[in-house]
């Protein structure tokens, strides 16, 4: 048998995808089971969103689109973080992708040489270690556990930082522990990324998942510190379209045309229909 790729050998399959199917296979057995695997909201996608994709198919909007996204989901993308984040991004700083999981992949890629650290907290999203396996990054993983609130320290993040850091993920509100840092906390951490020439991908997927009247910041609002984040989103949670398979990356032209490149030879386009659909999400309307 010959010799299969070390790299993708090394690569643990997800174990949110796995933990799922098991939990499929357990309820079709008539097992009575709760699952605390996918982040995946209980409520079916609004009528208005299926609407929207039947409509689409209807004008047959089915075929190839832009790469990086249809002009017209790049335009509501930048009115939802001028609306929601009061952030400024010009079309080619963005790059729609089939779900952000895709996104991060794709600007981890583009941003990371073999060696490179990339400084992450734990409990982490699994697909964060995979992922800097799959860029032949080297995982620095602070630890975050219940007595600090699942939360790290500026402190801690400083210590970190080596000369060899490339990238910080920052997850808030977290997957798995739903951490959820305050404004104060975030810019608190912003202030020591500000200081280095480190790039920090901030996944804010669960920006709508904040319950007790809790606030979203993102640290690309931080003074100074927008050309060095590349903030990722989609649609999957805030708008319960997991399979729709949408997700966007905004952040400086350089990184997203390296990582638009990636996808312009993996995986082309993000589904038309879903891109169509994605922007009545975005509106509130079936348009
Ligand atoms: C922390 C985190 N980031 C990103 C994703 C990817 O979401 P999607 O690819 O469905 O947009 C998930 C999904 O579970 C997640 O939990």
């Amino acid at each position: 048998m010959i010799e299969l790729s070390k790299l993708i050998s090394s690569v643990e399959g997800s174990a949110t995808l796995a933990i799922t199917a098991l939990v499929k296979k357990l309820k079709a057995e008539g097992k009575d089971v709760l699952s605390f695997s996918a982040g995946e909201p209980d409520f079916p996608t609004p009528t208005f969103i299926k609407e929207a994709a039947i409509q689409a198919i209807n004008d047959n909007f089915t075929k190839y689109t832009a790469n990086a996204g249809t002009p017209d989901l790049i335009a509501a993308i930048i009115a939802k973080f001028k609306n929601d984040n009061k952030l400024d991004y010009t079309p080619d700083q963005i790059l729609v992708s089939s779900g952000a999981k895709q996104s991060i992949y794709n600007v981890l890629m583009a941003i990371c040489n073999p060696g490179d650290e990339v400084i992450y907290q734990s409990p982490y999203w699994v697909s964060y270690p995979e992922m800097v396996k799959l860029v032949q990054g080297k995982s620095v993983i602070i630890d975050a556990g219940p007595e600090s609130g699942y939360k790290i320290t500026p402190a801690q993040l400083k210590a970190a930082i080596t000369p060899k850091s490339k990238v910080f993920i920052f997850n808030s509100p977290s997957n798995p522990t739903g951490a959820t840092y305050t404004p104060e906390e975030i810019k608190a951490l912003c202030a020591v990324l500000v200081e280095t020439d480190i790039m920090t991908i901030s996944d804010e997927i669960y920006e709508k998942i904040i319950f007790d009247g809790g606030e979203h910041y993102s640290p690309a609002q931080y003074p100074g510190l927008k050309d060095k984040i590349v903030v990722i989103n989609g649609l999957s949670k805030a708008y319960s379209m997991t399979g729709w398979r949408v997700g966007y990356a905004a952040g400086p032209k350089h990184i997203i045309d390296l990582a638009a490149n990636l996808q312009s030879h993996s995986t082309s386009n993000a589904c038309s229909i879903s891109q169509k659909s994605s922007i009545s999400s975005f509106d509130g309307s079936n348009n």
